[in-house]
């Protein structure tokens, strides 16, 4: 069972990191000292720099913004158009102007679905998108184009490889002068595939003039999101799963395609975040955010993406050597070199949710189930990593379901 504080060994310090420092900035961990949280895809602990900054907030700088004529009110207002600044620097977006503070994923996926399917959609037009990808991009447009049956517009599924990524050739060939919107998850919730999102929207713009969604969700905590190179037309992600707050997330949109919702929807151009930013915005969060991003870029999104490489390979590795281990798609069953902390996976002849309940009496929470997906799929078992995690934490949990395994039969 895991310690308050990191055995020493091999963990203690990857050859990237020091993860011992890292894990001491999270409380949680202080906190619940017993505990292997490898539920990171569900979402991210929390640093004291955004737990300062929340506390900070509420019990010293709590004024609303944008609107007060005092000092400390415009000083917030000033905080949060820096918050904006940082992760327009953070995602490499052109402008201010087109980072917009939302919800987070699955509200701001269900207002696309409204506004594009009434702006750019004509009768007998398609949306492709993948029915494997999490539901919150999925059945936004199942029941939006439901409403307007007269237009007889359809979706047309993306298809998955065996190992997990989109299946391009089909893809292409889906492809007409009838698409007109194109959904893309950039790293898969469920196995961790990292989608090769660059390449597929090139050739849809060449072959379509569809509007280009992106699930950054997964991938913001990853690896690299760079708006410019993606070169979407709009890409969207939640705070928490970056350490941030609940509650919170971004939409970045092509300036021009924003300027086509708002011109459509008769709002002045004055003020560019009017769709999506409305009344008094989630102020914590956004501070949380602006904290949460300084943290990655103190760490360096490279270093934790070599790192969870490493910690992806030895988690498969050590998965491979127990006989009974199915792997779902992804980095396990593909010959690629890459790996972003996800790896789902069942054990032959029991129930998943056996073993996730088995683990848990040991005080390791994995996720469970059909993981947010709208296809009826099986259940897998999801391990997913973050940067506090350690091979000493997975070492003792091929232990656990080693013995899970041997004391059950
Ligand atoms: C790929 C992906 N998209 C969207 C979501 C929805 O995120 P939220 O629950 O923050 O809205 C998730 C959450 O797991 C996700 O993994």
């Amino acid at each position: 069972m895991a310690q308050s504080k990191l055995p020493s060994g091999k963990n203690q310090h990857s050859g990237i990191m020091n993860i011992e420092k890292i894990r001491c900035e999270f409380p949680f961990f202080k906190n619940n000292p017993n505990v292997i949280y490898f539920d990171n895809a569900a979402t991210t602990q929390k640093p004291k720099i955004v737990l300062e900054k929340i506390n900070d907030y509420y019990t010293n700088q709590c004024y609303n913004v944008n609107r007060g004529k005092y000092k400390p009110a415009n000083d917030l207002s000033l905080e949060i158009d820096r918050s904006r600044q940082k992760i327009c620097d953070f995602i490499n977006a052109n402008k201010v102007e087109e980072v917009h503070f939302i919800n987070g994923a699955s509200s701001v996926a269900n207002d696309l679905s409204i506004l594009l399917s009434g702006v750019f959609l004509k009768p007998l037009d398609e949306v492709l998108l993948c029915k494997s990808d999490h539901k919150s991009t999925v059945s936004p447009w199942i029941h939006v184009l439901d409403t307007m049956k007269e237009k007889e517009c359809k979706i047309v599924p993306i298809l998955l490889s065996p190992s997990g990524d989109y299946d391009e050739n089909d893809l292409y060939q889906k492809l007409s002068n009838k698409t007109k919107v194109v959904i893309l998850t950039h790293i898969h919730n469920v196995h961790g595939m990292e989608m090769n999102i660059q390449e597929i929207i090139k050739k849809v713009r060449e072959k379509t003039n569809a509007k280009i969604i992106v699930d950054a969700t997964q991938s913001i905590a990853h690896t690299k999101v760079d708006v410019q190179e993606i070169d979407a037309d709009a890409l969207y992600f939640s705070g928490h799963k970056m350490f941030a707050q609940t509650g919170i997330g971004i939409l970045w949109m092509k300036e021009e395609t924003n300027q086509e919702l708002l011109q459509y929807f008769c709002y002045d151009n004055q003020n560019p975040h009017q769709l999506f930013e409305k009344g008094t915005p989630n102020i914590s969060g956004i501070l949380s955010l602006g904290c949460a991003t300084d943290f990655i870029t103190m760490l360096g999104i490279e270093k934790i993406e070599q790192y969870l490489l490493e910690l992806t390979t030895y988690l498969i590795n050590n998965l491979k050597k127990i006989e009974s281990v199915e792997f779902d798609s992804g980095p396990a069953v593909c010959s690629c070199k890459e790996g972003y902390g996800i790896v789902s996976f069942k054990v032959d002849g029991y129930h998943v949710s056996e073993i996730a309940e088995a683990l848990s009496f040991q005080n390791i929470f994995v996720r469970a189930d059909t993981q947010c997906s709208y296809n009826e799929r099986n259940s897998y078992l999801r391990v997913s990593l973050q940067i506090y995690n350690t091979k000493e934490e997975i070492d003792r949990f091929i232990k656990a379901i080693t013995q899970i395994i041997e004391w059950s039969v």
